[in-house]
């Protein structure tokens, strides 16, 4: 079978068939996790993940039916070598090798782009999705687990937790105060600290430019980035960010969590991530969920999420493999 493929806008692309394709994929893949919405799925058409640069999307047709769809991101600042790939087909239409065209028709492209490595952040373990990595040849470099607090099950006093003596809590949204900005960039660093496995994945070269940019992404893509940052002698020597799309008004995103390591083991995480669910369920009544993402080798973010009320629900893996080859 040789499925069209194509490289398209998925600004453009049709919600109704988008949807059917995730529906079906979510009833055969995660029969247990509640099905994708269309609002759901327009976000991931309209949002790709903003900070990790640049997305190419192509399609797959079988007679004019989607039959597949396949996302790149081109991350910059340090990760050029790299693309961060999704792609998924129609249950249907499975072991006909729709995917593995996918993937060569994107390699072929992403090369050319001068991209050498493709990773997947995020394959269920015993999944067709991880038999078709491993009989593509890309190795499990990193595991993580998904995390998520449902507030209707989460009594907010676990959240009383104030910040250690020499340090204050200091919110905003969308842009660090200019006064801040500098050392938030530096302390953004830290969270290339965090284990990384193997993942191809490097910490960004955090600078003030890097910051104003993705904070202008945001704005334009209509995500409210809300940052709970410590600062000591007026310096940002800690953070944690939180994602709210205009799509998904009942999920929140918790992004990256870091403390400068001349600041650790004060519980100056633990306090920054409580403040941002305080401040969350202070004026968004429309959130009901919360979910992160953390490696499973770091333990001690892990146990810190689970005392403010999240639950481990799933583990799943990171592949990647050259893209030389495909
Ligand atoms: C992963 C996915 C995209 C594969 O699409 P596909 O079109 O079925 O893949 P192909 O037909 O090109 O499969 C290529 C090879 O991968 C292996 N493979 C794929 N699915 C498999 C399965 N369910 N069980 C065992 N091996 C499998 C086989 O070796 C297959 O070759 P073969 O059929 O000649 O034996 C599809 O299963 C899917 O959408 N899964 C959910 C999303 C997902 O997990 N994406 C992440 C992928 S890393």
């Amino acid at each position: 079978m040789t499925p069209d493929i194509r490289l398209v806008d998925a600004f453009a692309a049709d919600l109704d068939e988008h949807h059917e394709l995730h529906l079906a994929v979510s009833r055969a893949d995660y029969p247990n996790v509640a099905p994708p919405t269309r609002e759901t799925v327009l976000a991931r058409l309209r949002d790709p993940d903003v900070d990790l640069g640049e997305r190419l999307f192509w399609t797959a047709r079988v007679d004019g039916r989607l039959a597949g769809a396949f996302a790149a991101q081109l991350p910059v600042d340090g990760n050029e070598h790299l693309s961060m790939i999704r792609l998924v087909v129609h249950p249907e239409l499975r072991r006909r090798g729709i995917g593995t065209q996918l993937l060569r028709t994107a390699a072929s492209v992403l090369r050319q782009r001068g991209r050498l490595i493709a990773e997947v952040s995020r394959v269920e373990s015993n999944s067709p999705g991880a038999r078709f990595a491993a009989a593509l040849g890309f190795r499990t470099v990193n595991t993580s687990v998904f995390q998520l607090l449902e507030f209707a099950e989460v009594d907010p006093a676990v959240w009383d937790v104030s910040p250690p003596a020499g340090y204050r809590l200091v919110r905003w949204i969308g842009r660090a105060p200019d006064h801040l900005v500098e050392s938030y960039a530096r302390a953004r660093r830290a969270i290339g600290d965090a284990p990384p496995g193997e993942s191809a994945f490097r910490t960004p070269d955090w600078t003030v430019a890097r910051v104003r940019r993705l904070e202008a992404a945001y704005l334009e893509h209509g995500i409210e980035r809300r940052v709970v940052a410590a600062v000591a002698d007026d310096q940002v020597v800690g953070l944690t960010e939180l994602d709210l799309q205009p799509l998904r008004p009942d999920l929140a995103a918790q992004r990256d969590t870091a403390v400068l390591a001349a600041h650790r083991g004060h519980g100056l995480g633990q306090a920054m991530k409580a403040s941002m669910l305080r401040w969350i369920t202070a004026d968004k009544p429309d959130v009901q969920r919360v979910w992160t993402s953390t490696a499973v080798a770091n333990q001690y973010m892990a146990d810190v999420n689970h005392r403010l009320g999240f639950a481990t629900v799933r583990r799943y893996s990171v592949v990647n493999r050259e893209l030389a080859g495909l």
